[in-house]
């Protein structure tokens, strides 16, 4: 067994880090202020080749592999979980059913510019009435001659209204259940698809989450993912990386907030030495240090297992479910280590505390990351 990280992969730390901390972190407070996506950074992103991780050269990637694409999400999100959330929907979600169910049309028309950075991806699968249970959509896919015509709506959609393509869910049959749901692709611009409210959010601000609405909106035949009736395994199958994705995103969170609350200790001063010589403080930030390397280890094999074509389901759900906890107690006690300071916008670790709650809830809430782990470990 070997926990290194190899050469590239360690290279590859070191360029998103330096990317990290000199072109994201400076506008991280300003961006979730003012609740603004920057396109630039995306496209700096696309630059370094961060767009396309894990997929081949031949259709635009940079060949690397799954751990790779944990440490990058990791440390976006160690400086802004938005950016992070950005990266990982754009690849976890929507790259990655095209690549890994797409014909090879698809792959060479929207994975390469997917890859490439030159389009951004997003993942539509939530509706108002289908959160948790998916399979309840009422999206609605009908087939008219060489078209299929989607008509529904579909809420919370991470990078909606910026992104530029769409993998979408929807009813091809709304009495046969989870069996009835089919995957589209869906461009930015086509009639009869537009978007509607813009979430208002208590954190992830500079990462917009919109309504996408579809009217009689006309989906050529050929842009179908997959079988009829193949989405709910497609959904599923990517929402296992997907969760590795959100996992890392917590992990950042985490190590930032305890980065911060660690220096803050070590400076702040209160009867006559470092607060961080009281063992009620060090005692703090070791219990963060120790459940953060627990996450990232989990994080990291799952990566691995999916990079190897070993099972990651499981890994990947206990992953999210234990670095999600991890980010927000963590997140919840850098305040703490700050006192009062640590409750102002003049201080970062509040925006990481916000952030990090996101981390339980979407790709699956905490409860659903127990149902599939549970469902798992009692399995004959
Ligand atoms: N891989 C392959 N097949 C799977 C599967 C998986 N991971 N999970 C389920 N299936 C199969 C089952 O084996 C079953 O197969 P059969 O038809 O042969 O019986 C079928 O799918 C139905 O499975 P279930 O009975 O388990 O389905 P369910 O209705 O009970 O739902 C669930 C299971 C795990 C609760 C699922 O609905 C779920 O994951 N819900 C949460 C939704 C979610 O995570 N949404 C995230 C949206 S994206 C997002 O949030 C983006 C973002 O953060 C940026
Ligand atoms: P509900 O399903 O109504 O759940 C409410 C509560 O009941 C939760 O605590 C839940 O855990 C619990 N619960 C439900 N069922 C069970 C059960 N069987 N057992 C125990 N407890 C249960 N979706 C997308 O498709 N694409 C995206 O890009 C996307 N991005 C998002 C971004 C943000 C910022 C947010 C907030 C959401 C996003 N989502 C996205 C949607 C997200 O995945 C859902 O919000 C999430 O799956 C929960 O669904 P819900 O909000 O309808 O809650």
């Amino acid at each position: 067994m070997n926990f290194q990280l190899t050469e590239e992969q360690q290279m590859l730390r070191k360029m998103v880090r330096d990317f990290a901390v000199n072109e994201v972190e400076p506008t991280a407070a300003e961006r979730d202020e003012e609740e603004r996506f920057d396109r630039g950074i995306f496209d700096q992103m696309a630059e370094l080749g961060l767009t396309g991780i894990p997929w081949p050269e031949e259709y635009g990637g940079i060949g690397s592999d799954f751990v790779s694409y944990a440490i990058a999400v990791e440390e976006l999100s160690r400086v802004c979980a938005s950016t992070g959330v950005t990266l990982s929907a754009h690849i976890s979600l929507a790259s990655w059913p095209i690549y890994t169910y797409g014909n090879e049309d698809q792959k060479q028309n929207f994975l390469q510019r997917l890859a490439t950075g030159e389009a951004l991806g997003a993942y539509a699968l939530s509706e108002p009435g289908a959160g948790s249970d998916v399979s309840s959509m009422k999206t609605t896919a009908k087939l008219d001659g060489d078209h299929y015509v989607l008509n529904g709506s579909k809420v919370w959609i991470t990078n909606g209204g910026v992104a530029d393509i769409y993998v979408v869910f929807a009813k091809t049959d709304m009495d046969a259940k989870h069996k009835g749901i089919s995957a589209f692709i869906v461009e930015k611009g086509t009639e009869g698809f537009s978007f509607g409210k813009k979430e208002e959010k208590l954190g992830i601000r500079s990462s917009p989450t919109t309504e996408l609405i579809f009217e009689n909106c006309r989906i050529p035949k050929e842009n179908m993912l997959g079988d009829e009736g193949d989405g709910f395994k497609i959904a599923m199958t990517t929402l296992d990386g997907g969760r590795n994705g959100i996992a890392a995103q917590a992990v950042g969170i985490a190590q930032g907030a305890l980065d911060k609350a660690t220096d803050y200790a070590k400076e702040r001063e209160q009867f006559g030495k470092p607060i961080a010589k009281n063992q009620g403080i060090s005692f703090k930030l070791a219990d963060m240090a120790t459940n953060i390397e627990a996450s990232r280890l989990l994080t990291y094999q799952a990566a691995y297992n999916e990079s190897e074509g070993l099972p990651y389901q499981k890994e990947s759900a206990m992953a999210k479910l234990f670095a999600g906890d991890t980010a927000m107690n963590v997140t919840v006690e850098a305040v703490q280590v700050y006192g009062g300071y640590g409750y102002t916008k003049d201080y970062p670790v509040e925006r990481y505390m916000r952030d990090a709650k996101i981390t339980q809830i979407y790709e699956g809430t905490q409860e659903i990351q127990r149902l599939v782990v549970g469902r798992m470990v009692t399995k004959d």
